[in-house]
């Protein structure tokens, strides 16, 4: 990876935080994405005192909020040429129905449209990079949804944690699968993945029986972060999987997902709510707005 520029969102804590140190550690440039100062630069020290590499750097946004990864957007611009890979990765489950601040259920603000707008808005720095792939760690979660309800997106009616993480992780698969046909022209390779049931931080903003009793009892049995991150490595460095597209991957295997992930009517109609949602006029192209005074 050397000379390779890799940006990994939610890299200041588990599955994120070990691909940013294996990637580094193989010589990479890193770009951090967090949404805390604090916890970002003691990540960002961590990272470059584990593998010596000083090319790692930190930008701040919040991964649920549309302004701050338009924000977000327009300083890569400003400060990169190109980008190789984007792992979109940040992610969480929250245990009351709470809102973004731009009015979405938090779980599809953050899983969903935080993946769909930070590659909406990275794309072209994409299209000058070398490797050309998009990452989105998607989970086995989305095998226990039934139905897309489309009538209920934002949850509003019968609000479950663990059922509006598990949609926001199809809808994951979905976006992956859309975006995939979209860019094969362009060979930009889109593949997502369930990383395992890895120990980490995930559902500390869970319920407190979540959080505080399942998660802890669980972890004897889960995987290190180390682990959890193998596949997300190797989407983005494998020469395995350079001319794969749009495909959903599990212990660096090709996988089938549940039936419903492969609905195609379903994948698309979620695009077009998301577009929607978004107000983004034609997907990975940005109008840079100037202000005239
Ligand atoms: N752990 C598992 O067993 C498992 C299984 C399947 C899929 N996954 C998926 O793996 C991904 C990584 O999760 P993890 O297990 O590594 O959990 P984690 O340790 O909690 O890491 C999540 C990362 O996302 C960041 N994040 C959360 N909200 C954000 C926001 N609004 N803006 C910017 N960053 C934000 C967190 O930052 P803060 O530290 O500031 O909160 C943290 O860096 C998620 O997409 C998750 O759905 C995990």
């Amino acid at each position: 990876m050397k000379g390779k520029t890799v940006v990994v969102t939610g890299a200041n804590s588990g599955i994120g935080k070990a691909t940013a140190t294996a990637l580094a550690a193989r010589g990479a440039t890193i770009y951090m994405v967090c949404r805390n100062r604090r916890r970002g630069e003691n990540a960002r020290r961590d990272i470059i005192t584990a593998t010596k590499n000083t090319n790692i750097h930190l930008m701040l946004c919040d991964l649920s909020s549309m302004g701050s990864i338009q924000a977000f957007g327009t300083s890569m611009r400003e400060q990169l040429e190109s980008i190789d890979v984007l792992i979109n990765n940040a992610g969480a489950v929250f245990g009351s129905r709470q809102l973004s601040l731009d009015g979405l259920e938090l779980t599809f603000a953050l899983n969903h449209v935080g993946y769909f707008l930070t590659a909406h808005y990275l794309l072209d720095l994409l299209r000058k990079g070398e490797s050309k792939r998009i990452v989105n760690v998607a989970s086995m979660g989305h095998k226990s949804v039934k139905k897309v309800d489309f009538e209920n997106l934002q949850n509003e009616r019968n609000y479950k944690q663990l059922k509006v993480y598990c949609e926001s992780k199809l809808y994951n698969i979905y976006f992956t699968r859309i975006l995939a046909e979209k860019l094969k022209k362009e060979k930009i390779t889109v593949n997502c993945l369930h990383p395992g049931v890895v120990s980490t931080n995930f559902g500390s903003s869970a319920s407190w029986y979540l959080s505080k009793i399942m998660m802890p009892l669980g972890r004897t049995f889960m995987i290190t972060p180390e682990k959890g991150a193998e596949t997300s490595i190797y989407l983005a460095s494998s020469e395995n999987v350079k001319n794969i597209t749009g495909k959903y991957f599990d212990k660096q295997r090709e996988t089938i997902p549940a039936r419903l992930a492969m609905d195609d009517k379903n994948a698309k109609r979620i695009w077009d709510e998301t577009i929607k949602i978004t107000g983004i006029k034609e997907f990975g192209k940005v109008v840079e707005e100037f202000t005239f005074i």
